[in-house]
Protein backbone atom coordinates (compact mmCIF):
# COMPACT_ATOMS: atom_id res chain seq x y z
CA UNK A 1 0.00 0.00 0.00
CA UNK A 2 1.38 3.69 -0.62
CA UNK A 3 2.08 5.74 2.18
CA UNK A 4 0.45 8.85 2.46
CA UNK A 5 1.42 11.23 4.46
CA UNK A 6 -1.29 13.29 6.80
CA UNK A 7 -1.53 16.85 5.79
CA UNK A 8 -3.66 19.25 8.12
CA UNK A 9 -3.80 22.42 6.04
CA UNK A 10 -5.79 25.58 7.46
CA UNK A 11 -8.00 27.33 5.28
CA UNK A 12 -7.95 31.25 6.86
CA UNK A 13 -10.28 32.53 4.09
CA UNK A 14 -11.11 36.23 4.41
CA UNK A 15 -9.86 36.74 7.84
CA UNK A 16 -7.47 38.63 10.16
CA UNK A 17 -4.80 41.65 9.33
CA UNK A 18 -0.97 41.33 9.33
CA UNK A 19 -0.63 41.22 13.47
CA UNK A 20 -2.91 38.56 13.95
CA UNK A 21 -2.05 36.30 10.99
CA UNK A 22 1.60 36.66 12.05
CA UNK A 23 1.15 35.70 15.76
CA UNK A 24 -1.64 32.53 14.61
CA UNK A 25 0.92 31.12 12.23
CA UNK A 26 3.94 31.94 15.10
CA UNK A 27 1.22 29.98 17.54
CA UNK A 28 1.12 27.26 15.17
CA UNK A 29 4.84 26.73 14.53
CA UNK A 30 5.23 27.21 18.25
CA UNK A 31 2.99 24.00 19.11
CA UNK A 32 4.98 21.97 16.62
CA UNK A 33 8.43 23.14 17.88
CA UNK A 34 7.05 21.60 21.25
CA UNK A 35 5.64 18.56 20.35
CA UNK A 36 8.83 17.57 19.67
CA UNK A 37 10.29 15.97 16.43
CA UNK A 38 8.40 12.88 16.25
CA UNK A 39 5.05 14.57 16.43
CA UNK A 40 6.45 17.09 14.41
CA UNK A 41 7.31 14.48 11.49
CA UNK A 42 3.73 13.12 11.89
CA UNK A 43 1.89 15.15 9.31
CA UNK A 44 2.27 17.67 7.27
CA UNK A 45 1.16 21.40 8.24
CA UNK A 46 -0.36 24.48 6.16
CA UNK A 47 -1.95 27.13 6.48
CA UNK A 48 -3.66 29.35 3.39
CA UNK A 49 -3.86 33.17 4.80
CA UNK A 50 -5.24 35.95 2.53
CA UNK A 51 -3.00 37.30 0.05
CA UNK A 52 -1.59 39.96 1.31
CA UNK A 53 -0.85 37.86 4.52
CA UNK A 54 0.87 35.43 2.52
CA UNK A 55 4.58 37.27 2.38
CA UNK A 56 4.44 38.17 6.17
CA UNK A 57 3.57 35.08 7.52
CA UNK A 58 5.54 33.24 5.09
CA UNK A 59 8.65 35.14 6.52
CA UNK A 60 7.35 34.59 9.99
CA UNK A 61 7.17 30.77 10.12
CA UNK A 62 10.67 30.63 7.12
CA UNK A 63 12.67 26.97 8.79
CA UNK A 64 9.90 26.11 11.31
CA UNK A 65 8.35 23.56 9.36
CA UNK A 66 4.88 24.98 9.01
CA UNK A 67 4.44 25.79 5.03
CA UNK A 68 2.62 28.53 3.68
CA UNK A 69 -0.45 28.57 0.30
CA UNK A 70 -2.44 30.58 -0.87
CA UNK A 71 -6.24 30.63 -1.29
CA UNK A 72 -6.70 31.05 -4.96
CA UNK A 73 -4.42 31.99 -8.31
CA UNK A 74 -5.10 33.21 -11.76
CA UNK A 75 -4.46 30.62 -14.26
CA UNK A 76 -2.38 33.35 -16.54
CA UNK A 77 1.45 33.94 -15.38
CA UNK A 78 0.69 37.57 -16.20
CA UNK A 79 -1.33 40.41 -17.54
CA UNK A 80 -4.38 42.50 -17.71
CA UNK A 81 -6.06 41.05 -15.17
CA UNK A 82 -6.81 43.37 -12.21
CA UNK A 83 -7.21 42.14 -9.26
CA UNK A 84 -6.27 39.19 -9.72
CA UNK A 85 -2.68 36.99 -7.97
CA UNK A 86 -0.63 34.77 -10.09
CA UNK A 87 0.64 31.28 -9.30
CA UNK A 88 4.64 32.65 -9.68
CA UNK A 89 3.49 35.56 -7.38
CA UNK A 90 2.47 33.20 -4.64
CA UNK A 91 5.38 31.06 -4.71
CA UNK A 92 7.54 33.79 -4.32
CA UNK A 93 6.36 35.39 -1.45
CA UNK A 94 7.01 31.81 0.11
CA UNK A 95 4.21 29.68 -0.73
CA UNK A 96 4.51 26.21 -1.41
CA UNK A 97 0.74 25.47 -2.63
CA UNK A 98 -2.58 27.22 -3.40
CA UNK A 99 -6.08 25.92 -3.01
CA UNK A 100 -7.86 26.22 -6.24
CA UNK A 101 -11.58 25.61 -7.00
CA UNK A 102 -12.66 26.12 -3.64
CA UNK A 103 -16.99 26.26 -3.47
CA UNK A 104 -16.63 30.09 -1.96
CA UNK A 105 -14.88 30.55 -5.29
CA UNK A 106 -17.22 28.56 -7.62
CA UNK A 107 -20.28 29.80 -6.09
CA UNK A 108 -19.20 33.58 -5.36
CA UNK A 109 -17.38 34.29 -8.57
CA UNK A 110 -18.87 31.35 -10.90
CA UNK A 111 -15.73 29.28 -11.01
CA UNK A 112 -16.23 26.34 -13.44
CA UNK A 113 -14.01 23.00 -13.70
CA UNK A 114 -12.41 23.98 -16.88
CA UNK A 115 -11.03 27.33 -15.20
CA UNK A 116 -10.55 25.71 -11.76
CA UNK A 117 -7.86 22.56 -14.10
CA UNK A 118 -6.34 25.95 -15.61
CA UNK A 119 -6.10 27.20 -12.18
CA UNK A 120 -3.97 24.11 -11.17
CA UNK A 121 -2.01 23.73 -14.15
CA UNK A 122 -0.78 27.09 -13.51
CA UNK A 123 0.00 25.81 -9.94
CA UNK A 124 1.65 23.09 -11.46
CA UNK A 125 3.47 25.54 -13.72
CA UNK A 126 5.26 27.50 -10.84
CA UNK A 127 6.22 24.80 -8.76
CA UNK A 128 2.82 24.72 -6.60
CA UNK A 129 0.73 21.88 -5.02
CA UNK A 130 -2.30 22.56 -6.18
CA UNK A 131 -5.45 21.40 -3.20
CA UNK A 132 -8.30 21.08 -5.70
CA UNK A 133 -11.56 21.52 -4.17
CA UNK A 134 -15.07 19.15 -4.96
CA UNK A 135 -18.29 18.80 -3.13
CA UNK A 136 -21.87 18.91 -3.90
CA UNK A 137 -24.61 20.83 -2.60
CA UNK A 138 -26.99 20.32 -0.08
CA UNK A 139 -29.65 20.35 -2.94
CA UNK A 140 -27.49 17.80 -4.90
CA UNK A 141 -27.24 15.57 -1.96
CA UNK A 142 -30.93 15.19 -1.13
CA UNK A 143 -31.06 14.64 -4.82
CA UNK A 144 -29.19 11.61 -4.77
CA UNK A 145 -26.59 13.02 -6.83
CA UNK A 146 -23.56 13.65 -4.71
CA UNK A 147 -21.51 11.19 -6.02
CA UNK A 148 -22.23 11.85 -10.03
CA UNK A 149 -21.82 15.87 -9.00
CA UNK A 150 -18.31 15.12 -7.39
CA UNK A 151 -17.02 12.59 -10.82
CA UNK A 152 -18.07 15.71 -12.68
CA UNK A 153 -16.21 17.87 -11.22
CA UNK A 154 -13.13 15.61 -10.80
CA UNK A 155 -13.13 14.62 -14.65
CA UNK A 156 -13.24 18.91 -15.32
CA UNK A 157 -10.77 20.22 -12.70
CA UNK A 158 -7.57 17.89 -12.63
CA UNK A 159 -5.18 19.02 -14.95
CA UNK A 160 -2.88 16.60 -17.08
CA UNK A 161 0.03 16.54 -14.89
CA UNK A 162 -1.16 15.96 -11.88
CA UNK A 163 0.87 13.82 -9.82
CA UNK A 164 0.71 12.62 -6.36
CA UNK A 165 3.35 14.87 -5.74
CA UNK A 166 1.82 18.54 -7.11
CA UNK A 167 -2.11 17.55 -6.48
CA UNK A 168 -4.01 17.30 -3.64
CA UNK A 169 -7.81 16.44 -3.60
CA UNK A 170 -9.91 17.92 -0.95
CA UNK A 171 -13.80 16.57 -0.69
CA UNK A 172 -16.07 19.32 0.95
CA UNK A 173 -19.40 19.14 0.91
CA UNK A 174 -20.83 22.76 0.48
CA UNK A 175 -23.55 21.96 3.13
CA UNK A 176 -21.19 20.67 5.98
CA UNK A 177 -19.35 24.50 5.42
CA UNK A 178 -19.31 26.49 8.07
CA UNK A 179 -22.57 25.11 9.58
CA UNK A 180 -21.11 22.99 11.91
CA UNK A 181 -22.64 19.70 10.05
CA UNK A 182 -20.09 17.31 9.43
CA UNK A 183 -21.00 14.37 6.53
CA UNK A 184 -21.21 10.72 8.18
CA UNK A 185 -18.18 8.58 8.45
CA UNK A 186 -20.12 6.40 6.26
CA UNK A 187 -20.96 9.50 3.31
CA UNK A 188 -16.97 10.32 3.90
CA UNK A 189 -16.20 6.99 3.23
CA UNK A 190 -18.18 6.42 0.24
CA UNK A 191 -16.76 9.94 -1.74
CA UNK A 192 -13.33 9.60 -0.79
CA UNK A 193 -13.80 5.91 -2.05
CA UNK A 194 -15.14 7.17 -5.39
CA UNK A 195 -12.43 10.06 -5.67
CA UNK A 196 -9.69 7.17 -4.83
CA UNK A 197 -10.79 5.21 -7.60
CA UNK A 198 -11.02 8.41 -9.94
CA UNK A 199 -7.31 8.85 -9.31
CA UNK A 200 -6.33 5.81 -9.50
CA UNK A 201 -7.80 4.98 -12.96
CA UNK A 202 -6.43 8.11 -14.62
CA UNK A 203 -3.19 8.93 -12.72
CA UNK A 204 -0.33 6.69 -12.79
CA UNK A 205 0.56 8.06 -9.23
CA UNK A 206 -3.06 8.43 -8.07
CA UNK A 207 -3.03 5.94 -5.13
CA UNK A 208 -0.25 8.28 -3.65
CA UNK A 209 -2.82 11.38 -4.31
CA UNK A 210 -3.80 12.96 -0.57
CA UNK A 211 -7.44 13.11 0.00
CA UNK A 212 -8.95 15.75 2.16
CA UNK A 213 -11.95 16.16 4.07
CA UNK A 214 -13.44 19.27 4.90
CA UNK A 215 -16.87 21.15 6.75
CA UNK A 216 -16.93 21.92 10.10
CA UNK A 217 -13.57 19.77 11.42
CA UNK A 218 -13.12 20.50 14.75
CA UNK A 219 -10.79 19.00 17.56
CA UNK A 220 -14.00 16.99 18.69
CA UNK A 221 -14.99 15.68 15.84
CA UNK A 222 -11.14 15.03 13.77
CA UNK A 223 -10.35 11.77 15.24
CA UNK A 224 -13.24 9.87 13.61
CA UNK A 225 -12.61 11.63 10.55
CA UNK A 226 -9.07 11.31 10.10
CA UNK A 227 -9.58 7.65 10.62
CA UNK A 228 -11.97 6.84 8.01
CA UNK A 229 -10.12 4.82 5.00
CA UNK A 230 -8.94 7.31 1.93
CA UNK A 231 -9.02 10.78 4.59
CA UNK A 232 -5.34 12.09 4.21
CA UNK A 233 -6.14 14.76 6.06
CA UNK A 234 -8.21 17.77 6.73
CA UNK A 235 -8.88 21.09 5.17
CA UNK A 236 -9.43 23.27 8.24
CA UNK A 237 -11.63 26.54 7.83
CA UNK A 238 -12.97 28.03 11.35
CA UNK A 239 -10.72 25.79 14.08
CA UNK A 240 -7.46 27.12 12.02
CA UNK A 241 -8.42 30.42 13.40
CA UNK A 242 -7.22 29.00 16.94
CA UNK A 243 -3.74 27.91 17.32
CA UNK A 244 -4.71 24.96 19.58
CA UNK A 245 -7.55 24.17 17.57
CA UNK A 246 -5.28 23.28 14.64
CA UNK A 247 -2.67 21.74 16.74
CA UNK A 248 -5.34 19.51 18.08
CA UNK A 249 -6.96 18.24 15.10
CA UNK A 250 -3.18 17.65 13.34
CA UNK A 251 -2.97 15.42 16.80
CA UNK A 252 -6.21 13.50 16.15
CA UNK A 253 -4.60 12.11 12.65
CA UNK A 254 -3.77 7.99 13.52
P1 LIG B 1 -15.15 25.22 8.06
O1 LIG B 1 -14.10 24.32 8.69
O2 LIG B 1 -15.24 26.55 8.69
O3 LIG B 1 -16.44 24.49 7.90
O4 LIG B 1 -14.62 25.50 6.56
C1 LIG B 1 -14.24 24.45 5.74
C2 LIG B 1 -13.61 25.00 4.53
O5 LIG B 1 -14.27 25.57 3.68
C3 LIG B 1 -12.16 24.85 4.37
O6 LIG B 1 -11.75 25.18 3.09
Amino acid sequence: MTERRKLIAGNWKMNGLKTDGVALARAVAAQRAAAGPSAASAVDLLVCPPATLVWPVAEAVAGTGLAVGGQDCHPKVSGAHTGDISAAMLAEAGCTAVIVGHSERRQDHGEGDALIAAKAAAAHAAGLMAIICVGETETERDRGDAGTVVQRQLTGSIPPGATAANTVIAYEPVWAIGTGRTATATDVAEIHALIRADLVRRLATGNGVRILYGGSVKPANARDLMAVPDVDGALVGGASLKADEFWAIAMSCP
